[in-house]
């Protein structure tokens, strides 16, 4: 779409520029920097036109361009000046690239902005259904020539820097922070009255920007932000240069609050049973926040203090924990938050130690249960704006499930436990080298195959013995112990109750007594000095309440939203992305759908949180909508119990899943107690 705009009479030469296709006729020797401002054509500027930042870099193009009816002689542009020349001795300009401060329209040209020289350039993510981020964020640089100090005219140099952001930026800073008081007198005079400031926008369009820090003459280097994600078990932070978007490291750390209870409940238990409880899980958590900024600004070779802008996601106990609020209401209905609204901060209020003006921002939580983390997950996963309709699960000791479309968006949390994550598994493990996490049972042998994580290997591949010599085979991870679960139910080993065969209903020595059940023998690394690895009982129970939890939540918002089946299914969280859909649906974990709409959004949260740090609009976007989504809560909600005996099940006791029905056939047996050892009978109902 070309936008016609003429700002000079239509004899004027004619700049069209791309991708955009703005286009307007431009008097000889206007700038191609000012003829895209007046044309609104995204292309940066941090030191406003003065041959300083090198942001404005434009490629024109020269000869016939039919599309655009223009045919541009090499004279289009003004000759290649002494400032350009200068940059690119000193820094070095890519071929075929001009200067838009520079270069000044001298006849008909079609210019081209690269990506890179635009303000708001698209950080492209991975998956193909992802939505792009588009630049914005809160703390921008600006590079101004402040007028010196005249004894006739006393004015502080302060209100002199303001007045120079508002004559050469039209920023209407209302205030600076105080550490910027302190530089500012001496960042002026040793810049020659030429200072790069960093503003902060001032978190809503209602406030007004504030001056965040000052470095004398044009700033050369980056300035950063921090998207974090801060579970219950780990704390993961991605940190980003705020003008490129760029994630340029990533690190994580055990959450240190596990000491004082592995789940949620059991931390909200901790602070009712002792006193101070909160304030010393508040203190851990802060301080476990401070050594990961350490470790990830040392990653990344950066100075801590360049880090300016904090967005955080967390489920609600989290949330309010790292806040220093007792979070003993949530542990109890009605489950009231003390607050639910998007939370703007400064990083000094947590006690965080970053840039001593660093800004801080919380998402909005969406209920007692579902939280900060939850909007994240709506904020990149964008249910709201969907077409079909969507579940979308984050799996995680507690899952927090959406549901909707553009029409609307349910949400509520299921507490599916830490058995998803290997825990409460007899061989279970954190996923780690050494851990399986793919397995497949021959139906006819029962003889099982695997992969362990650090080789690519399948257990009965020739090589796999030497390819896992330096990790072993150590136990069963998360993905890896709902495959094995799946692939019993498929062999025929395991019935739909979840009890598992004795050796002679099923036909293997591999499954053996254990008490007064069976278990099932994956790997037997005894000879060796290694584990035992087996599929227990109890095991599978904890499977089955697991997968009953996060089913019934899932089913329970369709009730409320008056559907039986949904579009597509996406699956986020870590362990998400490793689920295979195949296998989580013969479980019964998630709704009969298509297997190709089952999808993983890796980690949905952090991404979300990303997205928040690098665009504000996208923090107002998700404010408003959260209000609109509608909670659910399972605890109260009769029909939850009865989706959960149901769903305990593998995979429904009265679900038909008739697209599972299609491509896979699970055996009709049953190992009841007093069984006649045949192994086969018919499923009761
Ligand atoms: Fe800074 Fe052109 S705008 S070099």
């Amino acid at each position: 779409m070309s936008t016609q705009k003429s700002t000079e009479k239509t004899t004027d030469p004619l700049v069209v520029f791309t991708p955009s296709g703005k286009r307007g006729h431009f008097a000889v020797g206007t700038p191609i920097l000012t003829a895209a401002r007046q044309l609104g054509v995204d292309l940066d500027s941090v030191c406003g036109g003065r041959g300083i930042c090198s942001k404005c870099q434009i490629t024109p193009s020269y000869g016939e361009f039919p599309k655009h009816g223009v045919t541009v002689a090499d004279t289009a542009l003004s000759e290649w000046n002494a400032v350009e020349q200068r940059y690119d001795d000193k820094r070095g300009l890519p071929k075929g690239r001009r200067l838009g401060c520079q270069a000044t329209v001298q006849g008909d040209v079609v210019i081209d902005v690269p990506p890179e020289s635009q303000v708001h350039k698209q950080v492209v993510r991975k998956r193909a259904e992802a939505r792009d981020i588009v630049m914005n964020p809160t703390v921008r640089l600006y590079y101004i020539e402040v007028q010196e100090p005249d004894m006739h005219e006393p004015t502080g140099d302060l209100e002199r820097m303001q007045a120079a952001l508002k004559a050469q930026w039209g920023l209407d800073v209302s205030r600076a922070h105080p550490n910027v008081l302190k530089e500012l007198q001496p960042a002026l005079r040793k810049g020659g009255w030429k200072v790069t400031v960093a503003v902060h926008d001032g978190g809503r369009e209602t406030a007004r920007p504030s001056i965040m820090q000052v470095w004398p003459g044009y700033y050369e280097g980056t300035i950063y932000g921090l998207a974090v994600d801060l579970g219950s078990t780990t704390i993961a932070a991605h940190l980003c240069d705020l003008q490129s978007g760029e994630v340029v490291a990533s690190s994580g750390l055990m959450n240190p609050q596990i000491r004082f209870g592995e789940d949620l409940m059991s931390r909200v238990s901790y602070s009712m049973m002792n006193a101070g409880g909160a304030d010393e899980m508040t203190e851990a958590v802060r301080d476990g926040m401070n050594a990961l900024f350490t470790q990830i600004a040392a990653e990344a070779e950066i100075n801590k203090t360049l880090i300016m802008d904090c967005v955080f996601v967390c489920n609600p106990v989290m949330h309010h924990l790292f806040l220093g609020i007792d979070p003993f209401e949530l542990g109890q209905a009605p489950f009231a938050l003390a607050t639910s609204s998007a939370l703007r901060l400064e990083a000094r209020d947590l006690d965080l130690a970053l840039h001593p003006s660093a800004q801080v921002y919380f998402l909005p939580c969406i209920a007692g249960h579902v939280g900060a983390d939850a909007a994240a997950v709506a904020l990149s996963e964008a249910p709201d704006k969907s077409e079909d309709l969507v579940l979308v699960v984050d799996v995680g000791t507690n899952a927090e499930i959406l549901l909707g479309n553009k029409d609307k968006v349910l949400a509520c949390s299921s507490p599916t436990g830490p058995a998803f994550e290997g825990a409460q598994i007899t061989s279970g493990q954190r996923a780690a080298p050494g851990a399986i996490e793919r397995v497949e049972i021959d139906p006819a042998s029962k003889e099982p195959r695997f992969q362990v994580i650090g080789s690519d290997l399948w257990s009965d591949d020739p090589g796999f013995e030497a390819s896992i010599a330096t990790t072993g085979i150590t136990g069963i991870c998360g993905s890896g112990i709902i495959e094995a679960v799946a692939e019993m139910r498929m062999a025929g080993i395991l019935d739909a109750s979840g009890l598992i065969g004795s050796a002679a209903q099923v036909g293997s020595v591999r499954c053996i007594e254990d008490g007064r059940t069976h278990s099932y023998l994956m790997w037997d690394g005894s000879a060796t000095g290694g584990p035992t690895i087996t599929v227990t009982n109890p095991d599978i129970r904890a499977i089955q309440m697991a997968k009953a939890a996060l089913y019934s939540g899932a089913r329970l918002l369709m009730d409320k939203f008056g559907v039986d089946t949904v579009d597509r299914v996406v699956l986020a969280g870590a362990f998400g992305a490793h689920i295979s859909p195949k296998h989580a649906m013969v479980l019964g974990m998630i709704p009969d759908c298509d297997i190709a709409k089952v999808t993983s959004a890796g980690n949905a949260a952090g991404t979300g949180a990303r997205i928040a740090l690098l665009n504000a609009d996208a923090r107002s976007e998700i404010e408003a909508t959260v209000q609109q989504i509608l909670k659910i809560e399972t605890a109260v909600e009769p029909r939850f119990q009865e989706h959960f005996v149901n769903a305990s099940a593998i995979p429904n006791a009265v679900e038909p899943f008739p697209i599972l029905a299609g491509i896979v056939t699970l055996p009709d047996v049953s190992f009841n107690a007093g069984g006649d050892g045949g192994g086969r009978r018919r499923r009761r109902g």
